[in-house]
């Protein structure tokens, strides 16, 4: 089997066994504060199993594109090195919400296997949990009994809390696990150690290929665990590990996941693969590493200097500096890789094919700015190993983190010029900063506190601005020191940050004593709508008022319904490559962040603001539709964006069919009308292949355009009102121009007239020529010419001016390049020396440098000190 058919296979399987087959979530996390990256297929559905949401579909299957390169699962550092650990990998999983338990996951997996994949039955191995007493959690006796109606006991292994009881995070769901793992070693080799002895000891060829997870427990922040509301099935299978067993290959990148990119990478540096260690890591590493990035960029993560980005950049940086060293690129090679991942990945995820000139064009402005850096931090090294007999921790950290070098290239380069790495100090230097991090973000959140049984929230904002309530649960925040408290109402009116949208801010009134309690911010955290307070009220029972900040929220509204106007325009003018990569829309301006190669030109923005205002004022009225399936709404030919996770049922908002149609969770006018008006304050751009428009809309924009009109009238009045003001303008400037040059002649005029005299006062001692006087011109260029002129005239001179120009006393020292040579003469040194006597300061070069200071009246002291220099 191909691995399309593989994976298409495992979807039909669960497709007949009832699951609803849904799409992979984005691979970048929205909405979760413990996450940066899915790292499992269940991230999408945490709020079911933690009962916070409704349950649509009780079984549910898909593949899921997952990364583990950060938090609790990292494999980075194995990438590429060894031949079953990924960066980006896919996870099937099929999932049971409070329906089939664990028989039917048993008895599912071990008949898709053996039945449809026909894997070798003597290869498998299965693990249960031992049970954990500090845990006070028992042995999965259950499993084992199911497995061994399909399997012999001496493959029914036992395993451990590490092994065989998964955890999401250090908080969340999770529960007891049973592994499925294969021995793909020889004949030979099998019949010599039996692969009992193997299973879980990181051996390459006995590898876990499924891992079946019966949720049953919440893991709290005391670490003590209660028991979920309902038990579940959460499973997930390593696809490329999969293809690799049922395709018999010793590794992952034998398989056509890898083949495709490794051959086009073998081909491009003319390496064969498989031909030396070195440069068949190197290729691993970039058919693994593109993929990693590829998928982040079109899920919306673009690489940058924090979080997210960062990671994303390093890992981009790693894939560079492997082929750059190993493989001989000292060009930007990796961005082409794009269109043979996208290839592969058609009609799978399709994101990518549809964006593959916009990824590929941001991995090659990576690749093009790293590469300068790659040069600089290679310099850096030679130079350091100069006057270095070992390469110190710390060093070795700078290199990684600044010029993002692997510690396995920093060692090899080492290597190469015998010289040791400091691992303990490179280690304890990494530590040191994952700390500071840490320290910088980390935010202490406490367990969720009920107040009373009800677990669902419900959002009521697209109605109304205010609610009678009650809170359902909340909890303490500190952050930075500063404590906060998060709170959950029954109903709410306030909706929740998301879509680019801020969230909304207002009060509750505590009804029992007549409380009052601003509310600061409304976030989502998953499924759940959060009111962020920063202090409790006396009681949390009883009845609640909600109220929305009604003006904020109508501002917010404008800017968002002019988004999406804006959007629409902005395909209209510039094409359909315009896609949506970065929203903000808060109650006083808009920002909107798009794929689009250039900067706008005038015409294009002017055209683009005369869109977005003529739908203004059509009054266009809005359609909202909710709960629209969304497959029916891709029919319609809505905007989609892509990162985004979007449920079975979404909601369209349309401003006049043919126009604007957008699938948004946001908060929007009634009718276009009310935006008022629109107006582009500035066009930029973010990073490569990224623009940025800011825009305000409505009472903003009037405000700031009668601002304009009152600067313009007041510079009007300077002039007088003009009837032409530009051509009155223009003409001022250029009669200023013509009265500065003829100024300028007439001070030339003068200190040529000053020459004569100032040769005649000359002292000459030693064959210097000195010149320390009082002079009178009307500014520092003046008398800076006049200085080049006498140095022109005048061979060995050495000569200090002092004047006083608008009431300030100013020093100009000029000294002969022959002097400073023969006579270590330093104008430089004498200006700040001479400076004292006017309480100033200056400095220059050596032939020439100026002093300006305070005291007009030590000018004539500072020419008599001139002379002593002399001397
Ligand atoms: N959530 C489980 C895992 O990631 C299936 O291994």
């Amino acid at each position: 089997m191909t691995s399309r058919e593989i994976r298409q296979a495992y979807l039909d399987f669960f497709k007949s066994k009832g699951h609803q087959i849904v799409p992979s979530a984005p691979v970048v996390v929205k909405n979760d504060p413990t996450l940066m990256f899915t790292n499992a297929g269940m991230n999408q559905f945490k709020e079911l199993f933690l009962g916070e949401a409704n349950i649509k579909y009780p079984r549910v299957a898909d593949t899921q594109r997952c990364l583990r390169v950060s938090g609790k699962h990292n494999d980075l550092e194995e990438v590429g090195i060894d031949t079953y650990h990924h960066t980006l990998f896919e996870m099937l999983g099929n999932w049971s919400f409070g329906d089939y338990f664990k028989k039917e996951a048993i008895e599912w997996a071990w008949e898709l296997l053996t039945g449809v994949y026909q894997l070798d039955k003597s290869r498998l191995y299965v693990t249960i949990f031992e049970g954990d007493a500090t845990e006070s959690l028992q042995r999965d006796l259950e499993a084992f009994d199911l497995w061994k109606g399909l399997i012999s006991e001496d493959r029914i292994l036992l395993g451990n809390k590490k092994d065989n009881f998964w955890e999401m995070g250090d908080t969340g769901p999770c529960g007891p696990c049973s592994e499925i793992h294969y021995d793909m070693r020889s004949d030979e080799e099998r019949n010599a150690v039996s692969g009992a002895t193997l299973v879980n000891a990181d051996d390459p060829q006995v590898i876990e290929v499924w891992n079946l997870v019966f949720m049953q427990f919440n893991r709290l922040k005391d670490g003590s665990l209660v028991a979920l509301p309902a038990k579940h099935v959460d499973t997930g299978m390593g696809f490329e590990r999969l293809v690799r067993a049922i395709q018999g290959k010793s590794s992952n990148y034998d398989t056509d996941v890898f083949q495709p990119l490794i051959q086009f990478i073998a081909n491009k540096s003319g390496i064969p693969y498989g031909q030396d260690e070195k440069t068949d890591i190197a290729m691993r590493v970039l058919s693994d590493h593109i993929r990693a990035v590829s998928f982040a960029i079109a899920d919306g993560q673009l690489p940058s200097n924090n979080k997210a980005g960062y990671v994303i950049r390093r890992i981009l940086r790693r894939a560079v500096r492997y082929a750059y060293t190993f493989l001989n690129f000292k060009t930007p090679f990796i961005h082409e890789l794009v269109p043979v991942l996208s290839a592969q990945f058609h009609h799978v995820f399709d994101e990518l094919k549809q964006q593959e000139d916009f990824v590929e064009k941001v991995i090659l402005e990576e690749e093009v700015s790293f590469l300068r850096t790659l040069t600089a931090g290679i310099q850096r090294f030679e130079n350091y190993i100069g006057d270095h007999q070992s390469i110190d921790g710390n060093f070795a950290f700078e290199l990684f983190d600044t010029f993002g070098f692997p510690i396995d290239l920093t060692e090899l380069l080492a290597r190469e010029n015998n010289l040791q790495v400091d691992m303990e100090g490179f280690e304890r230097a990494l530590l040191a900063q994952k700390e500071r991090s840490r320290a910088a973000t980390s935010i202490d959140t406490g367990d969720w506190i009920p107040v009373n049984d009800q677990q669902e929230s419900q959002f009521i904002g697209y109605d109304h601005l205010s609610a009678h309530t009650e809170v359902v649960k909340y909890r303490k925040v500190s952050a930075k020191g500063k404590e906060q408290f998060q709170l959950v109402l029954a109903e709410t009116p306030f909706y929740a940050e998301g879509g680019g949208q801020v969230g909304d801010t207002g009060y509750l009134r505590f009804l029992d004593n007549n409380e009052k309690i601003d509310v600061l911010d409304s976030k989502k955290e998953n499924g759940l709508f959060i009111h962020f307070i920063d202090k409790l009220p006396s009681t949390l029972t009883g009845t609640v008022e909600a109220v929305v900040d009604e003006s904020k929220r109508k501002d917010s509204e404008s800017n968002h319904s002019a988004t999406h106007l804006l959007h629409a325009a902005l395909k209209e003018v510039l094409g359909d490559h315009v896609n949506q990569k970065g929203s903000l829309v808060s109650p006083d301006l808009l920002r909107f962040d798009f794929s689009h190669f250039s900067k706008l030109t005038y015409e294009e923005i002017k055209q683009i603001e005369d869109i977005v205002n003529r739908k203004i004022r059509e009054n266009i009225a809005l359609k909202e539709e909710r709960q629209v399936p969304y497959q029916q709404a891709l029919a319609s030919g809505v905007t989609a964006l892509f990162g985004e996770k979007y449920g079975d049922f979404v909601r369209i908002i349309t401003f006049e069919d043919a126009f604007s149609k957008e699938l948004c969770g946001g908060t929007h006018v009634k009718a276009t009308g009310e935006i008022g008006f629109f107006k582009i304050m500035s066009e930029s751009a973010v990073a490569a292949g990224v623009r940025r428009i800011e825009a305000i809309t409505g009472s903003k924009a009037s405000q700031v355009i009668r601002e304009y009109f009152e600067l313009m009238g007041n510079l009007k009045e300077l002039l007088n009102n003009p009837k032409d003001f530009v051509s009155s303008l223009s003409k001022l400037i250029d009669e200023n121009s013509a009265l500065k040059k003829e100024i300028e002649n007439q001070i030339r005029e003068r200190s040529k007239g000053m020459l004569a005299d100032l040769q005649a006062k000359m002292i000459h001692v030693n064959g210097i020529n000195f010149l320390a006087t009082k002079i009178d011109l009307p500014n520092l260029d003046a008398i800076k010419a006049l200085a080049y002129t006498l140095k022109g005239a005048v061979d060995n001179l050495f000569l200090v001016l002092a004047s006083e120009i608008d009431g300030k006393p100013n020093l100009t020292v000029m000294i002969s390049e022959e002097l400073v040579k023969t006579h270590q003469l330093n104008a430089g040194t004498i200006v700040r020396e001479l400076a004292k006597e006017i309480q100033g300061g200056g400095g220059g070069q050596p032939f020439f440098a100026t002093a300006g200071g305070k005291d007009v009246t030590g000018l004539d002291r500072a020419i008599e000190k001139a002379k002593d220099f002399l001397k």
